[in-house]
């Protein structure tokens, strides 16, 4: 089972795919848990690239061809040798991510040019389970800006990430069965036992 979870800041995605992964760990399912951009030696080397701060003439093509190949060596060097193997993947981010920033964020490519890109890059593998953690944009900066990180609040980075919460919002329609949204307003351990829930349900003979 390929298991990912999406969303934007502050929703909490990495601790939650942690805790998820030691749990199914615990009932002895053989669990990698892995993000991106990263997972890989290589994918990390791309993830310092796109991390850069000095990278400021980096031009949004480049980006999404950055991402796209950290993920086509994720998917073919970790996931689908684990999936093979019958394990269960846990991915902190995935091609929805692609589509949610650089597709409904910036608004500058359509979204089927990127689609067409992310399909190259995942030789069409797509996840089983895909969580949206879903947040408010604001408590999820508020969050975000908590623990430490920079944080303007300006109307452009608003509207920036209400765009991604929209996108992840209209993916999700388009794909019921894939997706599940949940509500991640609500207390750590309230969100992890609604993410447990669904899974051992998803689970053949859990
Ligand atoms: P990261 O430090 O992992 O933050 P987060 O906890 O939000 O996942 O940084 C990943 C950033 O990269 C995040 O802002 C989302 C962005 N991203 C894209 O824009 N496109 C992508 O395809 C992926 C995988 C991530």
């Amino acid at each position: 089972m390929f298991i990912t979870l999406e969303g934007s800041e502050g929703c909490g995605k990495t601790t939650q795919s942690q805790a998820l992964a030691e749990f199914l760990r615990q009932k002895g399912y053989d669990v990698l848990l892995t993000r991106e951009p990263g997972g890989t030696a290589i994918g990390e080397q791309i993830r310092a690239i796109l991390a850069n701060p000095h990278n400021t003439a980096m031009q949004l093509r480049t980006e999404i061809l950055l991402f796209q190949a950290s993920r086509a060596q994720l998917v073919e060097e970790v996931i689908r040798p684990h999936l093979a193997r019958k394990g269960i993947v846990v991915c902190d981010r995935y091609a929805d991510s692609t589509l949610a920033y650089q597709g409904y964020g910036y608004r500058q490519i359509p979204i089927e040019q990127i689609r067409a890109l992310v399909e190259f890059a995942t030789g069409g593998l797509e996840p089983d389970l895909t969580f949206l953690l879903d947040l408010e944009v604001e408590i999820g900066l508020r969050r975000r800006a908590q623990d430490g990180a920079i944080n303007r609040l300006d109307t452009y980075e608003l509207d920036f990430y209400r765009r991604i919460r929209a996108g992840y919002l209209e993916l999700a329609h388009q794909q019921p069965k894939r997706w599940v949204v949940v509500d991640a307003t609500p207390d750590f351990d309230q969100v992890q036992a609604e993410l447990r829930r669904v899974v051992l349900a998803r689970l053949p003979g859990a």
